[in-house]
């Protein structure tokens, strides 16, 4: 099987699509509005202190999952089962995470159909289409569907392209654009009056509210979101990397990388924030509170926009250019999930499965989007908040109490032979058994709880 295989050709090539599927709308929009309504600079910090001491084990545990396994998510937490009952527990973890993978495209294709419809808005105005323009920036049932059905069919043409000709090189060639169009941005947004008040807000932290439990709630979920975890797609990643490579360092990386763009996107977006509530902008509630959190996108930043004359119509467009290409090289790991599972489980043509899969996913889509008040918000949180610091949390069961810890050594040699000397292997092993599943368990009781 692993001479068909797809592999990541270079290393570069896997830390871009890895970081790829990482950076997505939850780091330029979700990690920027969640520190704006959970008290700037101390949600910041919370999140830093989480994304490195559990997210990041947490991902080391379902890398080296997939790369030991060489192979999906199920067949590779299967390798690692000895007894009949872990098999069955494998299945059930890997095949709920490549469900939980299927379920997050169907909402998050709708939200990135909108940053589509937005990104050609502003063209359409330019070469003076009108009423285009007004459509594509008014929320309707056909525009939504037409849009997400769009966003979907993107991300099937880059599956279907397979690992290196595909996912690796949309990834390389994306991402390095998103980092253009967001530092662009930034200098634009930093010469706007208000700006620094925001940086303010995001920068310096009241202590205070630190180890509130909500906001560490958040925080958690935050970064398992934003390196999308618990859904098996770090599995399927790291079963396409060479065993020549030191994984520890790819991790570390990766989450670097995931860490990085989010912390850039918040000098984006809340001192962008703060310049829309100095030109008028209604952002804040009296309390201090975030108004409307998961529209303010298509609210506040367009007003932002338009306050700039034509200029705006140009930077409304390079910033919804990036918001959607962040969303597609995220999509493209949650559809690889179901694709390459079904691929090596029924021996279906790449082409076959990923049209097949995309097609379903996209039927979810369109219900949810003729459902949008009953069923979006209720996917989001049974995927998001439920499904996956589970499913990542059983992932961590599995290295630390399933996989015979001598084998799992030799799975992190390979590529690292002196690993067993470094720090990390003397706190990563005790790590994952203990504190990752003690903390997200706490988190997520609380979160049930509340
Ligand atoms: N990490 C992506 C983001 O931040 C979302 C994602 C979740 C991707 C789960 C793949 C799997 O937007």
């Amino acid at each position: 099987m692993s001479a068909v295989r797809g592999e990541f050709s270079s290393r570069f090539g896997f830390i871009m699509a890895a970081a790829g599927s990482a950076v997505g709308l939850g780091n330029i929009w979700g990690f920027p509005t969640q520190t704006a309504s959970n008290g700037g600079a101390a949600f910041l910090i919370a999140y830093l202190v989480l994304a490195f001491f559990l997210a990041y084990p947490a991902l080391m545990a379902e890398l080296i999952i997939g790369r030991h396994g060489q192979a999906n998510a199920v067949t590779s937490l299967k390798k690692i089962s000895a007894h009949k009952w872990q098999k069955h527990f494998a299945f059930m973890v890997g095949f709920g995470g490549i469900l939980c993978a299927g379920f997050i495209l169907s909402f998050y294709a709708i939200v990135a159909g909108w940053m589509l419809s937005a990104t050609l808005e502003p063209i359409a105005s330019v070469v003076g289409l009108n009423q285009t323009a007004t459509w594509l920036g008014e929320q309707s049932l056909i525009r939504n569907v037409l849009f997400t059905l769009i966003f979907i069919a993107l991300t099937i043409l880059i599956i279907s392209r397979g690992v290196e000709n595909g996912i690796e090189k949309w990834s390389k060639r994306l991402m390095p654009a998103l980092l253009l169009i967001l530092f662009a941005l930034i200098a634009y947004v930093m010469t706007q009056d208000g700006a620094i008040e925001g940086l303010q807000a995001y920068l310096i932290p009241d202590f205070s509210s630190i180890l509130d439990a909500n906001l560490l709630v958040s925080a958690l979920g935050q970064a398992f979101f934003s390196l999308s975890l618990g859904t098996s797609v770090m599995i399927i990643y790291g079963s396409y990397i060479s065993k020549k490579e030191n994984l520890v360092s790819l991790g570390a990386y990766v989450t670097l990388i995931d860490v990085f763009i989010a912390f850039v996107a918040g000098l984006l977006i809340i001192p962008a924030m703060y310049v829309a509530q100095a030109q008028g902008v209604e952002i804040f509630s009296a309390t201090g509170e975030l108004l409307s959190e998961d529209t303010l996108v298509f609210q506040v930043l367009p007003a932002l926009f338009d306050g700039m004359g034509n200029a705006g119509l140009y930077i409304g467009f390079a910033f919804f250019a990036l918001m959607s290409i962040a969303a597609l090289t995220s999509s493209i790991s949650m559809l690889e999930a179901p694709v390459s599972y079904t691929v090596e489980r029924f021996s279906v043509k790449r082409l076959h499965a990923t049209w097949l899969i995309g097609a379903l996913i996209a039927l979810v889509s369109v219900v949810i989007v003729c459902n949008l008040g009953s069923l979006f918000g209720l996917v989001i949180t049974i995927t998001t908040k439920i499904a996956q610091p589970l499913l990542g949390l059983m992932c961590c069961l599995f290295v630390g109490w399933i996989w015979y810890r001598s084998s799992l050594l030799k799975a992190i040699q390979q590529g690292n032979p002196s690993v067993h000397n470094t720090l990390f292997w003397k706190i990563w092993p005790w790590y994952t058994k203990f504190v990752c599943p003690c903390a997200i368990g706490l988190v997520f009781l609380h979160s049930l709880l509340s």
